[in-house]
């Protein structure tokens, strides 16, 4: 079965992939001045808003395999993909998968580096809370995505990021953070391809450890790296920003 997902507009294909714990509407702010130039995809991952729950793990190639689906489907041969941080981790499972069919990509607040021992540890943790109180571990979550300090003037955008979270599943949300944990560091791709690479980061990110995968980010011509004053959700903390980087990287290379 097709994960679930929508078409907007008319151009070069853009596929856009959410994070954990959202789901496609996460992109709608964003999408809506970009119809005119480009076709827009846009997935509800596996477990993940309209999208059924597959495996007990869906490791982040499967997602990728399951994306991949989409654009077959769409008779859409190569794309430019945008991941939001567990979305990061999937566009580069399909740029190392399937890398004849990317055209450039963002890694945004993502990382290429695969989880510490230690984050492996608490995954395995964080599966338990889950699986004993869902609402309470999404309530917990949330509001730590967003800059500390800016939680109050935030309220509303976090109220937000709850209700899309509220649309995963139990089995979707414990198939994420065991397919995470499961994915191997892939930095050597951001070394091998030659492709047009936006790195988008959060200063105040705590979900990603953007200091360390700062320092094994290959110099190149190809990848360009921009820190916004943010948390984990740009797209909610800072969304003109975040339009104007992802636009003038698909005006440029799309
Ligand atoms: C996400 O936003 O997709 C997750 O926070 C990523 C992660 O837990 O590694």
């Amino acid at each position: 079965m097709l994960l679930h997902y929508q078409k907007h507009g008319k151009g070069k294909p853009v596929v856009f992939i959410h994070g954990f714990l959202e789901n496609k509407n996460m992109w709608s702010g964003l999408i809506s001045e970009l119809h005119e130039d480009h076709q827009i995809i846009t997935v509800d991952l596996a477990g993940h808003g309209k999208s059924k729950v597959f495996k007990e793990m869906h490791s982040m190639e499967f997602q990728a395999k399951k994306v991949m689906e989409v654009l077959d489907a769409e008779k859409i041969e190569k794309a430019t993909i945008i991941g939001h941080s567990m979305g990061g981790y999937i566009t580069m499972a399909i740029a190392d998968l399937f890398t004849e069919r990317v055209h450039a990509f963002c890694l945004f607040y993502s990382t290429s580096l695969a989880d510490t021992e230690e984050k492996k540890e608490q995954r395995l943790r964080t599966v338990d809370t889950v699986e004993k109180n869902r609402l309470h571990f999404i309530q917990k979550t949330i509001p730590n995505y967003f800059r500390k300090d800016k939680k109050n003037e935030l309220k509303v955008e976090i109220e937000k990021a709850i209700s899309w979270a509220q649309d995963t599943p139990t089995k979707g949300i414990t198939a994420a953070l065991l397919g995470m944990r499961e994915r191997p560091d892939r930095t050597y791709i951001l070394n091998q391809l030659e492709l047009p690479i936006s790195i988008i980061l959060g200063e105040y990110d705590l979900a990603i450890d953007s200091d360390t995968f700062k320092k094994v980010i290959p110099e190149k011509k190809t990848i360009q790296i921009h820190s916004l004053p943010t948390g984990h959700m740009g797209h909610l903390e800072a969304p003109e920003q975040t339009k104007e980087l992802i636009q003038s990287f698909l005006n440029k290379y799309s």
